[in-house]
């Protein structure tokens, strides 16, 4: 049987790293369904969720895989991304929760200038007021493309 989540012109694998807590999980529930925990459980290894979404008129399908920030799970983790040694790796550092204006941790100048010099992209993001989750994914995604 046709399913249209079956139809789509390229297949990106994503994968978000970073230490624990910081809300790569969030990030995925909040661009794939829209949801957002504030009780959510750390992640054991690693989990997955797809989104499609459309570039210059094209299906890009994102099989975005989610990894364990727990030092513990490095071993499993680093694993997903041992083989993205591509040359057309697309790398995005996100400074995520700018909804917490009053503990900002590092500041958006500093983001900024440490993604320059390291060639990255950035953007600041927040899971739990979805500002910049669609547009981080979406750039991303775009520069793959
Ligand atoms: P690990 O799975 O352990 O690596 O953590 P994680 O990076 O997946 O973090 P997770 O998404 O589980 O979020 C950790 C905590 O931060 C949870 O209590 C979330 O509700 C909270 N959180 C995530 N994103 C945001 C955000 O944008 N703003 C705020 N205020 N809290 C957030
Ligand atoms: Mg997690």
């Amino acid at each position: 049987a046709y399913r249209a989540e079956d139809d789509y012109d390229y297949l990106f694998k994503v994968v978000l790293i970073g230490d624990s807590g910081v809300g790569k999980s969030n990030l995925l529930s909040r661009f794939t369904r829209n949801e957002f925990s504030l009780e959510s459980k750390s992640t054991i290894g690693v989990e997955f969720a797809t989104r499609s979404l459309t570039v210059d008129g094209k299906v890009v399908k994102a099989q975005i895989w989610d990894t364990a920030g727990q030092e513990r799970y490095r071993a499993i983790t680093s694993a997903y991304y041992r083989g993205a040694i591509d040359p057309n790796i697309v790398v995005m550092l996100i400074g995520n929760k700018s909804d917490l204006r009053h503990l900002v941790a590092v500041p958006t100048e500093d983001g900024e200038a440490y993604a320059e010099r390291e060639s990255l992209y950035f953007m600041e993001t927040s899971a739990l007021e979805a500002t910049n989750v669609e547009n981080a994914f979406a750039e991303v995604l775009t520069q793959i493309y």
